[in-house]
Order: C-alpha cells, then structure tokens, then sequence
C-alpha cells in the first residue's frame, strides 16, 4: 500500500519520529501518513546522536508503515528499501550517491541523507515502522560535518515539497517492487550502491585500525568484513569507517 496519501506539514516539533510515535500511541495516524517538518528541535540521530540542520531549508520527515509483513530477523529488509529509494531519488536529480553501511547516504564522500527507523515488534514480527529521513537540500555550508546537499552538489534551489514527492513516488515504487520480487533482488542492488563494497578500506572496531574489505551484509543487517583471510561480522556499534 502506498505512502503520501496524507501529508501532516509541521512548522516546529521535537522530532518527526516522536510524532508519529505518539499519533501511534493515540490511534490518531493511519499508514503512509507523512510528517513533515520546517524545524526539528531535538532531531534524533542513530545511536542517540542528534540530527541538526537549519531550519526551513532541508527535508525533515517520517512516515508511518503498516503491515510490513518482516520478522525481526528481517527488519534490515526496510533499511535497504529506504535507502534505494533515497538513491533513486538522488539518481533522478542526476546524482550518484552511495549507502555507507547501513543506511547513510553518501555523495562523493560526504553525507547528504540520514535515516533512522524505529521499529514497532510484537510476535518477532515488524508491526508498524517509523521511518525518518533527513534529506540535506538547500543549506550551502555544514560547519564542522563532513555533509553536502543537493544545493551545493547541484548549484540551485530546490522547492522542498517537490523534493518530498519525489522521494514518496520512489519509495512506492520499491516498495511495491520489494513486495513483489524475491528479497534477493533488493539485497543485490543495496550491495551494488554500497560504499566500499569488494574494496579494500581502513577501519576502526575495539582493536583499533585495521583494513578490511567489505564482502556482504547478513539477513539481520550485520556487516561483513574480510579481515586477513577471516570473515568478521560487526553491528553498527562495533565498527566506524575512515573516510
Ligand atoms: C542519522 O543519520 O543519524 C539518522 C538521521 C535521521 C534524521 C531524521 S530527520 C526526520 C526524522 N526525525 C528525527 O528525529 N530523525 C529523523
């Protein structure tokens, strides 16, 4: 079923992600209910960062997916859906992005989309799924981030809501493909946008640097590194790439 049938546009609010969570909470939000927000005052991050941007001039939203059909084991499925569409979208505009491992998205070795999924799990099974995406679009500097926007890889503005729709057209599509195809198909395209993928990089876990080269990624979404001639399984907390 699609997303965007409903648009909720926001001027100011904690985070897109708490909204939608607490719509949940009230009964009040039904599936592919978008939130949009101009500013975001406590944006949420992965693993408890912050997700700051200037306000009025980036996409900050979430949505809310129903019936996602996954087991836990298989929620990694959505992160590669999200990111492909992100992908699609960047393509679209004329650029090419890559997903550094999960789901960041890249262009020419700075960030320009973050995701964040918080999953709702009841009877190992994905129930509802919140999904926020912050899209860099019109800000022109990020002082001390290693970030970029549409803007400054294109050189012109963009009308944010056009942006907004565009994403929603090609989330749809993957989807409705995702659903449709066996699982394989979107895994072999997520490996062949991902950052460093059967290339040899450098690393960090709790050992220190290392260099590895990425071979895979698991069901559960865990990254695969050929270290020497082992193959190491990290998750997100055990690993950072050097860029
Ligand atoms: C990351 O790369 O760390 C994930 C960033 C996700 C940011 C988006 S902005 C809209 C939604 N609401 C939030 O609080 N976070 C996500």
């Amino acid at each position: 079923m699609q997303i965007g049938q409903k648009i909720i546009h926001l001027e100011s609010v904690d985070s897109t992600n708490n909204y939608v969570a607490n719509l949940i909470q009230r009964s009040e939000i039904s599936h592919g209910t978008v939130i949009l927000a101009d500013e975001q005052f406590a944006g949420k991050g992965q693993r408890g960062a912050e997700w700051h941007v200037n306000a009025g001039e980036n996409l900050t939203f979430s949505f809310l997916l129903e019936n996602v059909n996954l087991s836990v084991s298989q929620q990694f499925y959505l992160t590669q859906v999200v990111s492909l569409s992100l992908i699609s979208l960047l393509k679209k505009l004329k650029l090419t992005a890559q997903i550094k491992w999960p789901n960041d998205i890249y262009v020419k070795g700075s960030k320009i989309a973050g995701v964040l999924i918080e999953n709702q799990v009841s009877n190992g099974m994905v129930n509802k799924s919140i999904i926020g995406i912050g899209l860099n679009v019109n800000q022109q500097s990020f002082e001390g981030f290693n970030a970029t926007s549409l803007t400054l890889e294109l050189g012109q503005s963009f009308h944010l809501k056009e942006v907004l729709f565009s994403f929603i057209h090609s989330f749809n599509e993957h989807w409705m493909a995702f659903n449709n195809e066996t699982k394989q198909v979107i895994k072999n395209e997520y490996l062949t946008h991902l950052l460093n993928y059967e290339k040899t990089a450098k690393y960090i876990d709790e050992t220190g640097e290392f260099e590895g080269k990425i071979t895979g990624v698991t069901e559960a979404g865990q990254l695969e590194l050929l270290v020497g001639s082992e193959i190491k399984n990290y998750d997100i907390k055990g690993i950072q790439f050097i860029l």
